[in-house]
């Protein structure tokens, strides 16, 4: 059994108020569905809103290959264990990303939304108690659902849970901003089940100093970084509608080179510091000027929070400043294409010359993965060494430091220097270490981890 809090449907409301399914679901719903699909596995994971729970109503929450559970929490309790626990506060938290004069703000509002994220939590354990047969494994994903792994030890002392963090995890001074118990808390619930995972050592380490440091006994623990499925890849980019979406983008480009970077709007993922370097190798290197194109494929995510919305604005205004800076009548130096259209960032993914993966902090970073496993441009990967799948592919990939901006942009001046006999060979031993871990690795380690154990 999967438990998460996305599933591998979601739905939107269409202009007549009918669910349709909707987009983009991020990384970790994308990576497993291929991976889960006939492989005889119930998926437990909520109804995230409106268009979800009519989805669930109409029956339309059905996948083949696949059992899917559906968690259906009441509106309110949602929204504060989704946004003010898991997303404002837990995010923040793994990803040390809080401004810390201002947030957060743990009084009694935050107190309430704990109890809500424990609620959830414990709907969670009840679903899957219920699902689940005699003795088994239960693969709990990310921050969402910290505490279940315990309380399904208590609840079913049959099953072995396995927790797999997809952040990266907080070191001991970020918990510590945490109030004591519910560090603690959140800890013990991770620590209830069989094992904890992560996808580098340096989040497995986070992890364990934060346990030595609240006192809590850590289970085994173990290192598995995920890896995207070349088949499945493969297929989508041959499909008929990623072939007419690339057309679209080689007519805009009109022969210019393409830096690209795929992300939700996410102040982890650092897209203001990409179009300010991008800015200043314009500056630097005017022969750029009129000849690249940084397409920024953003779409929005956890639009609930206030700081993803004033992320959003200050995003949409820096790739604007870049334009009206830099463009000229036949040529926008940043397209940023916030429509959520997935056949189109992934033809894109299939011909840039450059991808721009910059994050602050990021728990593994698939797009780095994905993108060099089906572009066919001898494209460079400009990669951040704080991306947790830097530690895989730091032999290939133009290491970026991203909090400088002068330094990201000379990597790009590099990257679009470079010779096509040295593209060519790099882009090949990239695809050659991506191909070294097949999403079944993912797996089997997880499952392995209950075995040995
Ligand atoms: C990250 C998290 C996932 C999450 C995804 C998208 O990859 O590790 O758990 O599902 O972001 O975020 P969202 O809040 O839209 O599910």
């Amino acid at each position: 059994m999967v438990a998460s809090n996305r599933g591998p449907l979601s739905f939107a409301l269409d202009e007549s108020g009918k669910p349709v399914p909707a987009g983009s679901a991020g990384g970790l719903a994308a990576a497993l569905h291929p991976l889960l699909e006939d492989s005889g596995a119930t998926w437990v994971a909520c109804a995230m809103s409106d268009a979800d729970r009519m989805a669930t109503a109409e029956g339309l929450m059905t996948e083949r290959g696949l059992r899917l559970v559906t968690v259906q929490p009441d509106p309110t309790t949602y929204r504060m264990a989704y946004d003010v626990v898991s997303n404002a506060t837990l995010w923040f938290v793994h990803h040390h990303l809080f401004d810390l004069a201002r947030r957060p703000r743990l009084d009694h509002r935050w107190a309430v939304a704990w109890d809500a994220y424990r609620d959830l939590n414990a709907s969670f354990a009840a679903a899957v108690a219920d699902a689940a047969g005699e003795g088994a494994t239960v693969l709990v994903q990310d921050y969402h659902l910290s505490l279940l792994p315990r309380m399904l030890a208590e609840k079913r002392p049959d099953l072995r849970a396995v927790h797999f963090t997809h952040t990266p995890f907080a070191d001991p001074s970020f918990l510590r901003v945490l109030p004591k118990a519910v560090a603690r808390e959140l800890l013990e619930g991770m620590t209830g089940g069989h094992a904890a995972g992560f996808h580098t050592r340096g989040w497995e380490q986070g992890f364990l100093a934060c346990c030595a440091d609240q006192g809590v006994e850590a289970p085994r623990t173990f290192v598995s970084p995920l890896a995207p499925d070349p088949d499945y890849l493969a297929e989508r980019a041959a499909s008929p509608r990623c072939v007419a979406a690339g057309r679209r983008i080689e007519e805009m480009l009109g022969g210019r080179r393409m830096v690209l970077r795929v992300d939700r709007v996410d102040p982890a993922k650092n897209l203001l510091r990409g179009f300010w370097a991008f800015d200043e190798l314009l500056r630097a290197r005017p022969e750029f000027r009129g000849e690249v194109v940084l397409m920024a494929m953003a779409y929005l995510s956890r639009e609930g929070l206030p700081e993803y919305l004033a992320y959003g604005a200050e995003v949409e205004h820096a790739a604007q400043r870049v334009n009206d800076v830099w463009g000229t009548e036949d040529w926008d130096p940043v397209v940023l294409d916030v429509a959520d259209d997935p056949d189109r960032s992934f033809a894109a993914l299939t011909r840039y010359d450059v991808l721009l993966v910059n994050p602050l902090r990021d728990g593994l970073n698939l797009v780095a993965k994905e993108g060099p496993l089906v572009n066919t441009a001898d494209g460079v990967l400009a990669l951040s060494r704080e991306a947790g799948s830097f530690a895989e592919l730091r032999d290939q990939a133009l290491e970026v430091n991203p909090f400088d901006v002068a330094g990201t942009a000379a990597v790009l001046g590099e990257a679009l220097d470079m010779p096509a006999d040295a593209r060519a060979q790099r882009a090949a031993a990239l695809r050659a270490l991506v191909s070294e871990r097949q999403p079944g690795d993912w797996l089997a380690d997880n499952l392995g981890a209950v075995v040995d154990g």
